[in-house]
């Protein structure tokens, strides 16, 4: 079985920057791993062009979805694959309201004809009471006015309804407070993390997400590439040493 994910000596500039300079990694199905890095190591970047963001190109290297190889394919092609992403800075959509954009997403997921979309209403109620979402929201417009919180839950709440192979969540802890911290990473055990058939790219600045979300394997990246590698113990260690001395002390 080849794994789920599969990256191999990836590098990717944005504006003729080169800003991913041979990232490799392999994600297992039934994994979570976490990466961590500072400020402008390329962690969205890396989330950005995993998903096929047209700004940025790849230069050099691979990305294999259980086994396939899907370097060249465009976004909507990699989100039927499986592949999903919940952006760090979610766009606002005036005009089109949660309900809608989730139910037209799923429909172009699944196809016309497929039973989620015909129970579209009753899985979206589902889903919105897990992540303890006011029904309200339904009828509100994408990011609209949302406050941080909940531009990371309806992150969440897209994933929930998509239901994908890989998710990849860059920063989805940054702006909640602990409770809707809790919350989400309750969502992300339930939806992805807790799956033999799934696998969780969890990107963060901070540990405490991964005291919710329990990542098998933390990776640190730092300009561009991983530089250190490690079990559940690593966060701890970073948050005490920093980056720098976490990756030196072993170098
Ligand atoms: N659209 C862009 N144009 C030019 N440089 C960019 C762009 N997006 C990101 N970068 C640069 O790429 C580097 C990595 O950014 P990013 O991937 O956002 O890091 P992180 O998510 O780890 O904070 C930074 O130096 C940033 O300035
Ligand atoms: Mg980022």
């Amino acid at each position: 079985m080849p794994p789920l994910l599969e990256v191999h000596d990836l590098h990717a500039e944005i504006a003729g920057k080169q800003i991913l300079k041979g990232l490799s990694l392999t994600i297992q199905k039934g994994e979570v791993h976490a990466i961590m890095g500072p400020n402008g190591s390329g962690k969205s970047t890396f989330s950005n062009v995993l998903m096929g963001h047209p700004s940025y190109k790849i230069t050099q290297g691979t990305i294999l979805l259980e086994g396939e190889d899907v370097t060249a394919l465009a976004v909507h092609e990699r989100a039927l694959k499986g592949m999903f992403l919940a952006f760090q800075y979610p766009t606002a959509i005036p005009g089109v309201s949660v309900a809608n954009f989730l139910r037209t997403a799923l429909k172009a997921v699944l196809g016309d004809e497929k039973q989620a979309v015909k129970t579209f209403r009753k899985l979206l109620r589902e889903k919105m009471e897990m992540l303890k979402m006011d029904s309200k929201f339904a009828t509100r417009y994408v990011n609209d006015g949302f406050s941080g919180g909940e531009k990371k839950r309806l992150e969440i709440l897209q994933m929930a309804v998509l239901n994908p192979r890989l998710a990849i969540l860059d920063e989805t802890d940054s702006g909640l407070d602990i409770d809707a911290l809790r919350v989400v990473c309750e969502g992300i055990n339930t939806i992805a993390a807790n799956s033999d058939e799934k696998g969780v790219l969890l990107i963060t600045h901070y540990q405490r997400m991964l005291d919710y979300v329990k990542p098998d394997f933390i990776h640190v990246l730092q300009d561009g590439a991983i530089t250190k590698s490690g079990g559940p113990e690593l966060a701890l260690e970073l948050e005490k040493t920093g980056y720098l001395s976490a990756v030196s002390a072993t170098a």
